[in-house]
C-alpha cells in the first residue's frame, strides 16, 4: 500500500469502523469480479457505509484525495458497470438495509438503496402489495442497483421499467453534497425529473443512499402457458391475441430449442411438452374471472400455430423454472464466459432479427454457440454466445451490436452501458446526444471520479 492509500485508509475507517473497510485480498475478491467472472479488477479497499451522513463523509474523503469511487450494490450486474477496474474504491452499500415503510394509502416503499429486491418484495406483499420489478437475480440485487441500471425484468410488459416505479431519491454527489427528492406524488412537474435521471445512470451521477418505490397490487390469481410455436411472429401474435381477449399479461417470454435442451441438462427436468418446436412462449397473464377458460379459448382459436401447450396456475408455476435457469446454465455450460448481449428490437423486426442473427454467426464464428431468449413482448432478446475464445468477444460483439442497429434497435435493452457496451455507445446515440449526456455528468461530478469508465466526460 502507498501512503496516500494508507492515509486515506485510516480516514475512511474513522468514518465507518474499521471492521467496514476491506482490504485484505482475499475477503475483497467478491466485490472486484463480476457475475459472470469475465470482469475483474482490483482495489485497495471496499468501504461499506451504514448511512448517508456516512455516504456523505466517504466521498467528500475521496474528493479531497481525488480517488475514483466504483459504487456497488448486489455485484448482479451483466456488464461490468461494478468492478473496480483501475483499481477505484469499491463503495458497497450493502449496509443500507432499512426498509423505512410500506404506506397502503399511497402505495410506495421507503427503504435504504442497499436493500434486496426479494426483501422489498416480501416486505410490501405482508400489506397486500407487491414491487412492481422483478427478475431471477431477485435474492442478491439491490433496489440501489435496479435503480442505477433502470432495470427492465419480467414485469416490465405490465409495470414498466424501474425509473418508471421510482417516485423519490436520496442520493451523494460526488464532492459529498446530498441531494433529496422525496414526496409522496405521482403528479409533481417542478421542474427537471431529478430520479428520472439517476435511474440508468449506472452510478456515473451519484451514489443513491435511499429510493421511494411505487407499489403495484399483485394480481388475486395468474395462469402461466408454455406454449410450442414455429416463429416468433407466431408467439408475438400470441401475445397480441391474449391482450385483446381483454387478459391481462403479467409476462411474455420467449425461449429457444437449444435454450430449453441446455436447462433441462443443467437442471435434471423433463420436456415440458410433447413436441420438438424451434420456439417456446412463456405468457403469464390475469383477468377478472375465467381467466383459464379465456386462456385456453385464445390457445384453441390461434390453430395451427399453437404447436402444444401446458397450462399452470399461479403462485408459484413450476413452468417457469425452464425460463428462469437460462442464465445460471448458460454460465454453467460455456467453457469461457460468455458473452452477453442484451439487445431490444421494434416489435416487427424482432423475427428478422432473429432469423437473420443465427445464420450470420454460424458464418461467420462456426465455433460459437449462441442462446437466445427474453422478454420478447417488450422485444427485447438476450443473445448469449458460448465457448468465445478471450481473441474473439471484441469482434463477436461487433458484430451482433451492429446487426442489432441495423434492425432499428437498442444495443443494451436493460443491463445498461457498463464496460461491457462503453465502446459501442455510438452505435446506440448521436454524436450530439453523447456530448449531451457528457455536459450533464460534467456539470454534477466535475472531475469523472464516479464510476470515470462508462461515460468519461474526456
Ligand atoms: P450492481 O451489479 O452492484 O451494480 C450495477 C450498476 O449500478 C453498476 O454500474 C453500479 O456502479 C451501479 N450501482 C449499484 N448500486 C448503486 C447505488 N446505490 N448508487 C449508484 N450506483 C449504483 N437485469 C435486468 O434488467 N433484467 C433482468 O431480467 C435481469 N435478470 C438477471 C438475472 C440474473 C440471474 C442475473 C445474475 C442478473 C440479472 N439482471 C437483470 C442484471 C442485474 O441483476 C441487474 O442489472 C440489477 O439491477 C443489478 O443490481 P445490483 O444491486 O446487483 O447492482
Ligand atoms: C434475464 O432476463 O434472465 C436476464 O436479463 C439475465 C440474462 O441476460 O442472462
Ligand atoms: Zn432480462
Amino acid at each position: 500500500m502507498t501512503s496516500t492509500t494508507l492515509s486515506i485508509v485510516s480516514e475512511l475507517a474513522e468514518i465507518v469502523g474499521p471492521a467496514n473497510v476491506l482490504t485484505d485480498p482475499d475477503v475483497t475478491a467478491g466485490y472486484v469480479t463480476d457475475w459472470t467472472g469475465h470482469w475483474s479488477g482490483h482495489t485497495e479497499a471496499v468501504v461499506r457505509p451504514g448511512s448517508t451522513a456516512e455516504v456523505s463523509a466517504v466521498l467528500t474523503a475521496c474528493h479531497r484525495h481525488g480517488l475514483r469511487v466504483v459504487p456497488q450494490g448486489g455485484n448482479t450486474g451483466l456488464v461490468g458497470g461494478s468492478i473496480p477496474m483501475d483499481g477505484e474504491i469499491v463503495l458497497s452499500t450493502r449496509r443500507l438495509t432499512t426498509i423505512e415503510r410500506v404506506d397502503v394509502v399511497d402505495r410506495t416503499l421507503a427503504a435504504g438503496a442497499g436493500v434486496i429486491v426479494a426483501q422489498a418484495q416480501e416486505a410490501a406483499r405482508q400489506h397486500g402489495l407487491d414491487l412492481g420489478v422483478d427478475l431471477a437475480s431477485r435474492d442478491s440485487a439491490t433496489l440501489g442497483g435496479i435503480v442505477s441500471t433502470n432495470a427492465g425484468g419480467i414485469r416490465m410488459i405490465k409495470n414498466g421499467n424501474t425509473r418508471r416505479q421510482l417516485l423519490g431519491i436520496e442520493a451523494v454527489l460526488s464532492d459529498g453534497r446530498v441531494v433529496t427528492r422525496w414526496k409522496e406524488l405521482v403528479k409533481d412537474n417542478v421542474g427537471y425529473d431529478l430520479p428520472g435521471l439517476l435511474a440508468g445512470a449506472e452510478g456515473t451521477l451519484a451514489v443513491i443512499t435511499r429510493v421511494l418505490m411505487r407499489l403495484v397490487i399483485p394480481a388475486p390469481r395468474t395462469q402461466v402457458s408454455l406454449v410450442a410455436v414455429t416463429t416468433v411472429s407466431d408467439a408475438l401474435q400470441l401475445v397480441d391475441r391474449l391482450e385483446r381477449a381483454g387478459l391481462t399479461l403479467e409476462a411474455a417470454e420467449l425461449m429457444t430449442r437449444p435454450g430449453i435442451d441446455l436447462v433441462r441438462r443443467h437442471h435434471d427436468l423433463r420436456a415440458p411438452l410433447d413436441v420438438d418446436s424451434p420456439f417456446l412462449l412463456l405468457a403469464e397473464v390475469s383477468g377478472q374471472r375465467d381467466t383459464q377458460a379465456l386462456l385456453l379459448d385464445v390457445l384453441e382459436q390461434a390453430g395451427e400455430s399453437v404447436l402444444d401447450a401446458a397450462v399452470e396456475e399461479g403462485p408459484a408455476p413450476k413452468l417457469w423454472r425452464y425460463r428462469e435457469s437460462h442464465t445460471e446454465s448458460i454460465s454453467a455450460e460455456s467453457s469461457t464466459p460468455p458473452v452477453k448481449l442484451d439487445l431490444s428490437t421494434p416489435l416487427r423486426e424482432v423475427e428478422q432479427f432473429l432469423t437473420t442473427l443465427t445464420p450470420a454467426l454460424a458464418e461467420n464464428f462456426p465455433d460459437v454457440r449462441a442462446i437466445c431468449f427474453g422478454h420478447v413482448g417488450d422485444g427485447n432478446l438476450h443473445v448469449n454466445l458460448l465457448d468465445v475464445k478471450e481473441t474473439e468477444r471484441e469482434r463477436v460483439t461487433d458484430f451482433v451490436l451492429r446487426h442489432v442497429t441495423q434492425h432499428g434497435g437498442s444495443i443494451s435493452a436493460e443491463h445498461g452501458v457498463g464496460r461491457a457496451k462503453a465502446p459501442w455507445l455510438a452505435l446506440g446515440r448521436s454524436p450530439e446526444d453523447i456530448n449531451l449526456m457528457k455536459s450533464i455528468r460534467a456539470a454534477i461530478d466535475p472531475a469523472g471520479l464516479l464510476n470515470p469508465h462508462i461515460l468519461p466526460i474526456r
